[in-house]
């Protein structure tokens, strides 16, 4: 198949491309309703018919043979024939596929990646794809016919079905890889006459027949191999959970990372009066969370009771599927990075005017101040209003609320106490403030915030995002804006505490803010080098999201344990970040892990923001903010620990972050904020 555009240039794709492509759903941003193991057994197949159309081997319904074992130049290709070529002895094209199936997610990684190499698909976070907007720049229905970038497989695959033209060899193979998933149905509404054009299609042709019987008959082997291959899950003592020091001093990834050096990936917990809790915890179950999680998690089923309270019914957190990631997009431009800095002159004013109500001796209370001064930023910047006023009351309500309705540690009833009450008033009282300066009048001329965002989403389309859900989505922003007050609460301990890393993180803040106010160019790589580095660094050992809950919607297998369909399991995403053989002596604060020589960071043990469909999705934007918020600090102020001999502790609950003692003494101020 050829690709043309008027400037694309004319590159081949493989067939292995083509299947994906074909499988692609642009609604979910992932593949039409393939199990993981077919379409694994699918895309090997499609490799193998490359490599036959392209004469490396040939193949047919009993053998599969060496021709030639010149390199292809495509990796995927070559990796499969230089097994075929360096094996002893001659097997069947089954025999390949079921060998090679076990691995093809990275022949599907690699076959993914050259697609978003040549702007045919982009990847967007949380692994989705969409076809890139290059792919959709040419006429579709061009006179030269032939495959124009945005025409691709799925028109090809059309015609020949509904407009019987005769298909070429590839076509064929596509089709019956395509039917041999049971996929059309979901891609076409079909009738018998349909289908049996379909079945005619897949008989026009050897290879394709040959390939499609072998994956038809690799398809139900990890389902007949799977219960007894499986270990049972080691259950932890309960003492051995409830007088771990970890436990006691609040480190939550310490205490699930220790646990699973003793007991392995996969372990239950059962404390008391609750539910047992499953834990997922180390480099490889993140891995299979980030992976996988699509095919076997949900996340609704924990969120139904939580976003009742709010009145909300399908939040992005709680959303699956196709209608997650329809939400996921539509937000995407509201929490970017992009976004953050075309308002930076804005968030130097916040950020200054708040800081500028400090005074030198002044003592606050670390957890307040960070989310007070984060708060200031966010609040006016998503949302375009003030919300310190309320703030407490938001947190305090959502604080109860997790524990009534999602952890289960209290009765319900104790979210209606008249002391509860009062505080949900504010979530209205939010609602109509934000409400109330979004009219078109008043937005006229400024800049797109988040609210207006939610507000075009409500207006055209109120079944997807109704009315009932404004409480929540609006409100979600200053509950997001306490994650990243509480990781700056511990970026600044550490820094107070690291007076040589203070010192470097100010070096870089004065070249910046020396000659004015830096434009968003200024934030390169090499000019906040060691500010990322030790945020990345204080994002390892003090993760503020330790876990995320899910519900099993199909029994799967993690690491050789089976998990039963309806189970509830806890993905320990942060404890990889003290174990050893991910991060070695996790305990010294070292911000040259990062550096080139070491990468530390890209295991998938590095995960402060989640993995999977629900990644954070304003972790770039937090990145951003968080360093403009060091650097500033560290160019105006000294602060200190307090009281000095202070020694870390963690609160763990709902969310880490730094013990109430823990305060900030303003020693020094530099120089004049500019307000
Ligand atoms: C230190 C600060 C932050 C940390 C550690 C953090 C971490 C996380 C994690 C772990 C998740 C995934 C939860 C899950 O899988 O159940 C998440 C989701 C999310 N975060 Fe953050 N976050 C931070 C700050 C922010 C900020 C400042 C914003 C907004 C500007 C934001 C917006 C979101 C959104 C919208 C989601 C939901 C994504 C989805 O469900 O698809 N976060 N965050």
């Amino acid at each position: 198949m050829t690709l043309s555009t008027d400037r694309v240039t004319t590159q081949a794709l493989s067939l292995p491309e083509e299947l994906v492509l074909m499988l692609l759903n642009e609604d979910s941003g992932y593949f039409h309703q393939v199990p993981g193991w077919h379409l694994n057994c699918a895309v090997v197949g499609a490799a193998l018919a490359e490599l036959s159309l392209i004469s490396r081997i040939d193949t047919d319904m009993d053998s599969l043979i060496l021709l030639d074992q010149t390199e292809t130049g495509n990796p995927v290709l070559d990796h499969i024939l230089n097994q075929i070529a360096t094996e002893p002895t001659q097997r069947n094209a089954q025999y390949w596929i079921e060998r090679l199936a076990p691995r093809a997610e990275s022949i599907i990684d690699l076959t993914l990646e050259r697609l978003v190499d040549r702007q045919i698909l982009e990847h967007h976070e949380g692994d989705f794809w969409t076809l890139a907007h290059r792919a959709w720049q040419t006429d579709m229905f061009s006179s030269e016919g032939e495959g124009t970038a945005a025409e691709f497989v799925k028109t090809r695959i059309s015609k020949v079905l509904f407009n019987n033209e005769i298909p070429d060899p590839r076509d064929v193979i596509i089709f019956a890889l395509v039917n041999t998933c049971d996929v059309f149905r979901f891609m076409f509404q079909l009738d018998d006459e349909l289908e049996e054009r379909i079945e005619l299609v897949c008989r026009m042709d050897l290879i394709g027949r040959a390939i499609a019987e072998a994956v038809t008959q690799n398809m139900n082997v990890p389902l007949i191999g799977r219960a007894a291959l499986t270990k049972s899950i080691p259950q932890v003592p309960l003492l051995k959970f409830a007088l771990h020091r970890h436990l006691r001093d609040g480190n939550l990834p310490a205490l699930f990372a220790d646990l699973a050096e003793q007991y392995g990936p996969v372990y239950q917990l059962n404390p008391p009066f609750q539910k047992p809790m499953l834990v997922l915890a180390g480099p490889e179950t993140n891995y299979w969370a980030h992976r996988q999680g699509r095919t076997y998690l949900r996340a609704r089923d924990y969120l139904q009771d939580f976003e009742k309270v709010y009145g909300a019914s399908g939040i992005l957190p709680a959303l699956d599927g196709a209608d997650h990631f329809r939400f996921r997009k539509a937000m995407a431009p509201g929490y970017s990075r992009a976004r953050l800095e075309g308002q930076l002159e804005d968030l130097y004013d916040h950020t200054r005017s708040h800081m500028a109500t400090w005074e030198v001796g002044d003592t606050f209370r670390a957890v307040a101040m960070c989310r007070q001064l984060i708060n200031a930023q966010i609040s006016p910047l998503m949302i375009s209003v003030d919300s310190q006023d309320v703030l407490d009351d938001l947190v305090k309500y959502k604080t109860r609320a997790l524990s009534t309705h999602v952890l289960g540690v209290m009765p319900k009833f104790m979210l209606k106490t008249p002391g509860m009450r009062r505080k949900a008033k504010s979530i209205q009282v939010l609602l109509e403030r934000v409400q109330s300066v979004h009219t078109a009048a008043q937005r006229a001329g400024c800049p797109r915030d988040l609210a207006d965002d939610l507000f075009s989403l409500h207006s055209s389309d109120p079944s997807f995002l109704p009315e009932s859900n404004l409480r929540f989505v609006l409100s979600a922003p200053l509950i997001a804006s306490v994650y990243l007050g509480d990781g700056l609460s511990f970026a600044l301990y550490a820094m107070a505490s690291q007076p040589e890393l203070y010192a470097r993180i100010r070096e870089e803040a004065d070249a910046l803010f020396d000659g004015g106010d830096p434009g968003r160019e200024s934030f390169t790589q090499e000019s906040i080098d060691v500010t990322h580095r030790f945020i990345m660094e204080s994002m390892r050992m003090y993760s503020i999201v330790p876990m995320s809950v899910r519900n099993v919607m199909n029994a799967c297998v993690v690491e050789g344990y089976e998990i039963p369909e309806g189970s509830r399991v806890f993905i320990a995403q942060a404890a990889a970040h003290y174990m050893s053989h991910v991060f070695p002596d996790p305990w010294s604060f070292d911000i040259d892990r990062y550096l080139p020589s070491r990468n530390e960071h890209l295991s998938p043990g590095y995960a402060p923001f989640g993995l999977g469909t629900h990644t954070c999705l304003g972790n770039r934007w937090m990145e951003l903010q968080l360093a403009v918020n060091l650097l500033l600090l560290a160019h105006h102020f000294t602060i200190e620990v307090s009281p000095r001999n202070y020694k870390l502790k963690i609160d763990p609950f709902p969310s880490l972050s730094v013990s109430k003692k823990l305060k900030f003494h303003i020693a020094e101020q530099r120089r004049e904020l500019p307000v």
